[in-house]
């Protein structure tokens, strides 16, 4: 790597010393399949041209130091790990993922590291699993394991699900390691392997549109709909025994038709929106393979549609923005991400971007009394490929 600002960090922070090691891994946009990685369905997500980078170094002691510049805090343990506690901030990533690594191997030394990022925070462009995936490479340098790509990405999401405690699916991991520059990934989350599709929609640009809502709803909810549709496939497998329905997958069109009466409402939606969700993301690659923006638009709004009404993660300003959006010339919008909160992504022509960032922007602060923040994206590589080519 040519230039690295987590080394230039490393070296203003802790100054002279060995030659580091450094990792890289991008935040993702999920173009279509959301809430259906748990429910080993499909998602199609991309890798942006914004990253995470850890520079680490080894310590001769067992201690550890690690700066960040985004909080510009410096978080210290040292090995082995006691405290599994978490602190509810930025540390939690790398000590779960430290906690991970530790305990399937012993760390011999402790190391002295800096991590610079250009993933927003908070915006649903997963700069979580950016800095976990980066950290995670960067100790497999430093201590020179043998981890398969697959290993690592599912350690990382442990780390979150176990440690942080957000009970996610693994597409965000997968993506900060497997993602490619120009293409989307579609991943089968049962059998775990994916297939790039080409992200060529010539005129037209990606908006992440964040609505600068945070809430603390966001990782409860998040737990609350896991449970459902876990809820959801207990019914349905008592109902059709030996339709071996093992999760959310295994439930098709007919089946659900068949049960709309007798199924609790809610759960019934939950179901409905995952059904058709994982329908529209093999509908939204042949959009993609056909070239076809249009079609692209109106697959994200149906699955808008289907997150707001059925699934219910949407909020009041996210809707907003979505509806602003098809309003004024977007060919489609929707929310993304976990919800209840966070971001919007928009497919716009390109010769209205401008006009459209400073239209979105002063409607909603005129409707909320907040800025929106307006991040473009294009598509970058993920940590395999910045390390493996
Ligand atoms: C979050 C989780 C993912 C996924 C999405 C919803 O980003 O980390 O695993 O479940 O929400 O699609």
């Amino acid at each position: 790597m040519r230039e690295s600002k987590a080394v230039d960090l490393l070296r203003e922070r802790f100054g002279p010393g060995p030659k580091p090691v450094v990792a890289r891994a991008p935040g993702r946009v999920n173009l279509i399949g959301e809430h259906t990685d748990y429910n080993e369905g499909y998602v199609l997500p991309f890798a942006i041209d914004r990253y995470t980078e850890v520079a680490l170094r080894p310590r001769i002691d067992r201690t550890i130091h690690v700066y960040t510049a985004a909080v510009d805090e410096t978080f210290s343990t040292h090995l082995p790990l006691r405290t599994t506690k978490r602190q509810g901030g930025w540390a939690d990533y790398l000590i779960g993922v430290l906690w991970t690594f530790s305990q399937a191997i012993s760390l011999p030394h402790g190391f002295d590291g800096a991590i610079w990022g250009n993933v927003p925070l908070g915006a649903g462009l997963s700069s979580s699993a950016s800095l976990e995936v980066a950290f995670a490479v960067a100790l497999v340098r430093l201590y020179g394991l043998e981890v398969d790509g697959l290993e690592l990405v599912k350690l990382c999401q442990r780390a979150e699900a176990d440690f942080v405690g957000v009970p996610c699916g693994i597409m965000d991991q997968y993506a900060a390691y497997f993602g490619e520059a120009g293409k989307a990934l579609f991943l089968d989350t049962r059998a775990l392997r994916h297939k790039t599709v080409p992200l060529q929609l010539q005129g037209t640009a990606f908006i992440i549109v964040d609505s600068g809502v945070r809430r603390a709803l966001a990782s409860s909810g998040y737990a609350a709909r896991r449970r459902e549709c876990e809820e959801a496939t207990r019914w349905l497998a008592r109902k059709f025994p030996g339709r071996g329905i093992r999760a959310l997958r295994d439930v098709d069109q007919e089946m659900l038709e068949g049960v709309r009466e007798e199924m609790p409402g809610t759960l019934w939606k939950r179901v409905r929106h995952v059904v058709e969700e994982n329908a529209r993301v093999l509908a939204m690659i042949e959009a993609l393979e056909k070239g076809n923006p249009e079609e692209v638009g109106y697959l994200l709004c149906s699955s808008h549609a289907s997150l707001r009404d059925l699934f219910e993660v949407s909020i009041p300003e996210i809707d907003f923005l979505v509806d602003w959006g098809v309003k004024h010339g977007a060919m489609g919008a929707r929310l993304v991400g976990g919800g209840f909160g966070g971001a919007t992504l928009h497919l716009v022509p390109s010769e209205r971007e401008e006009e459209y960032v400073m239209g979105i922007g002063s409607a909603y602060r005129a409707r909320f009394g907040r800025d929106a923040k307006v991040i473009g994206v294009g598509t970058g590589p993920g940590a395999k490929k910045w390390h493996h080519g």
